[in-house]
């Protein structure tokens, strides 16, 4: 499937979880298996060669990643919402576009100077993949880029990732 036909699948739902936001359901997404394979090889042709681990972001991020690594014989590392983790190595709390929110990183996963990058369905106002990146680099791993499926325009996520490697296959 072409990839904005692919994209096209994710569907907008108005007032959700609040009034107000535009939410992106990726679920139509998901489903399509060619739709899903369509954005799992354009996700493959934003990975820099040198990548050794993907870090996926709960929850959509999950499936992406793993997706992705097995399209791209790379593992995956979950960054998670608190209290899934029995061994947390650190948490980073953060502001969303709808309320606060933070993440863990795993124990023992992530290796010294491993060259990470950080997948995700959604950049919006960056909080949650600059709170991933933070997470990473508190590991001592090296953050080689981000690449999301949508990229949400005027709600600050380049600003709030400046100095990154930033790839979006979609922005609106
Ligand atoms: C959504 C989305 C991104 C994040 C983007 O996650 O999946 O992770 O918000 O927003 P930001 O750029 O403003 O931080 P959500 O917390 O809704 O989680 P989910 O994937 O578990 O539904």
């Amino acid at each position: 499937m072409d990839l904005d036909k692919a994209i096209g699948l994710v569907a907008e739902v108005p007032d959700f979880p609040r009034p107000g936001i535009l939410f992106r359901d990726f679920a139509p997404l998901f489903a399509s298996a060619d739709g899903f394979a369509a954005v799992t090889a354009a996700l493959a042709d934003t990975l820099d060669h040198d990548v050794e681990l993907l870090a996926a972001v709960e929850a959509r991020g999950f499936l992406l990643a793993a997706a992705l690594g097995q399209a791209s014989g790379l593992g995956v590392v979950m960054v998670r919402k608190p209290g899934k983790l029995p061994q947390v190595a650190a948490r980073a709390d953060y502001e969303l576009e709808y309320g606060t929110a933070a993440l863990e990183l795993p124990a023992g996963v992530v290796q010294p100077g491993q060259h990470v990058a950080v997948i995700d369905d959604v950049l919006a106002t960056g909080g949650t993949v600059a709170a991933a990146c933070g997470l990473l680099e508190q590991a001592d791993a090296v953050v080689t880029g981000v690449s999301v499926v949508l990229e949400l325009d005027g709600l600050g996520g380049r600003e709030a990732l400046s100095g990154r490697q930033v790839h979006a296959l979609h922005s609106s």
